[in-house]
């Protein structure tokens, strides 16, 4: 079988707004994420724009990484990272969205976190925009549906763009933004604020909704333009949250159901930005919707010469649907499904199809021909601290069945690059606000009600990678008993 080939990009993803912390340091503004309340699986994370100290916010303190990135770039270097993707906090860098002049501690901030990784030799690969924005653009702009975010965010890009032009090549714009297909995505990635409990599923908050996901689209065109303008050697990727789905029966209905979801949910989005224009399937989706894109000839150019280089995603799982009813429902990543019975499920019943993963890889790379590569897989689990070390054999499980995957898909011959592991060090969880629900090869000791030394152990899980890393990926070990 043809290995991972030369120069595999092997490593570990974060963002921002999960593990810095220090939210209002080194003239951070407030960001979305800092107003978001702590939560679990069964109650869910609000967002509380007053901010009412009655509540715990996990993302202001998160995991420290702000004071300790050092340390943990170390480790990462010490398990052979060969990549790492992190985001820019946007609030640290325009704490008001649309001040006069960046802040230069901010600027510093990154660049000093860019050092590091140069000087481990790890390729840095940056998110522009991961879960997001200064609050200010809420507050005083209502979000992405106003077309002047799309000025404040090219902006942000020509600054960070000019700033670390000599540190990084990979360059993604915005984190899921497919995610912004859900009602549940308003706030945190489309800058909308509903007193809706799980975002506004009205007729009028689904137009506001993809309003504000074509102004994104149209702000990474002009970022990518931009950006190749500055150095042309910069590459850009999409960063899709790809939820593959699977009919539940073989009914030619359970059939055509996937296919019209899975093209709408999954794959307008990378159409868009790898193609330079809304598909087909798009314009029909919006017409029976109601949807009225504000979209002008100019934009339209915008997209097409504003296409993206690679294709980049994140997989987690699988999902069922169904014409039919089936009570068994399992949850997943920004969306759930019907269940699927030849699968297993993570604590939190998210489906674990490490299959699943080869057969996505093979749908994109036949659908876009450019190089693919994954920015976010893993498991999120509990994990026991106990004399300094943290048994792991599930996470190694999962990972070693995924990369077992990634490997038959390279010998199917999709062109992977690279693999960055999701949360590679322990951080907020996006969906429920818990420390608890833990991803990394490296503990952190922090809990879910904001105790904790914060300091760090590894997992065995961190051992494993290294030699996967080391042996680029073809010493994957012994399926654990
Ligand atoms: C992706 C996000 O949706 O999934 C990450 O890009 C997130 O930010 C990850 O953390 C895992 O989801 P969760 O809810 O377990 O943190």
């Amino acid at each position: 079988m043809k290995g991972f080939p030369k120069g595999f990009l092997w490593g570990g993803a974060t963002a921002a707004n999960q593990c810095e912390g220090a939210y209002l340091e080194g003239g951070k503004g407030v960001s979305v994420s800092d107003v978001m309340t702590g939560g679990s699986h069964k109650e869910p994370r609000r967002a509380s724009l007053s901010m009412d100290e009655a509540y715990y916010y996990p993302s202001r303190t998160a995991v420290d990484h702000y004071h300790r990135f050092r340390e943990d770039i170390a480790l990462f270097a010490e398990m052979g990272f060969r990549a790492y993707r992190f985001s820019i906090s946007w609030a640290r860098i325009f704490p008001n969205a649309d001040d006069k002049e960046p802040n230069e501690e901010g600027l510093a901030f990154y660049e000093n976190l860019l050092r590091e990784l140069k000087k481990y030799g790890i390729e840095p690969l940056v998110t522009i925009s991961h879960n997001e924005m200064p609050l200010a653009i809420v507050q005083n702009y209502r979000g992405w549906p106003n077309k002047k975010v799309i000025d404040l965010y090219v902006r942000f890009c020509r600054t960070i763009f000019e700033r670390y032009k000599d540190y990084v090549t990979y360059w993604l714009p915005f984190n899921e933004v497919n995610d912004l297909m859900l009602p549940l995505s308003d706030l945190l990635q489309g800058g909308i604020y509903s007193e809706k409990e799980g975002g506004d599923r009205s007729p009028e908050g689904l137009n506001r909704r993809m309003n504000a996901l074509n102004n994104v689209m149209i702000a990474s065109a002009r970022a990518v333009k931009e950006g190749r303008k500055i150095n042309p050697a910069f590459r850009f990727g999409t960063m899709i949250c790809h939820i593959t789905m699977y009919p539940r029966t073989c009914s030619p209905d359970d059939i055509l159901l996937v296919q019209q979801d899975d093209l709408v949910r999954n794959c307008m989005c990378s159409d868009v930005m790898l193609r330079g224009e809304y598909p087909y399937y798009a314009w029909r989706f919006f017409e029976r919707n109601g949807v009225s894109l504000a979209l002008s000839e100019e934009e339209k150019e915008i997209l097409k010469e504003g296409v993206c280089d690679f294709y980049s995603f994140s997989y987690y799982q699988s999902i069922c649907e169904s014409t039919q009813v089936f009570d068994e429902k399992t949850s997943g990543n920004i969306m759930g499904g019907v269940k699927n019975p030849y699968l297993e499920l993570t604590q939190w019943d998210w489906p674990i199809d490490p299959v699943g993963l080869r057969y996505t890889l093979n749908k994109v790379y036949d659908r876009y021909h450019v190089p693919v590569i994954i920015t976010e897989n893993g498991l999120g689990a509990s994990d026991v601290l106990e004399d300094g070390r943290v048994h792991d054999p599930y996470r190694i499980a999962y990972l070693r069945r995924h990369i077992e995957e990634m490997k038959k898909a390279v010998d199917d011959g999709v062109e992977l690059f690279g693999y960055t592991a999701w949360g590679c060090i322990d951080l907020v969880s996006v969906s429920t606000g818990e420390m608890r629900k833990r991803y990394g090869f490296i503990y952190v000791d922090r809990d879910d009600e904001g105790n904790g030394s914060y300091a760090r152990y590894k997992k065995d899980s961190f051992y494993w990678y290294q030699k996967v890393i080391a042996s680029n990926g073809e010493e994957l070990g012994e399926e654990p008993g």
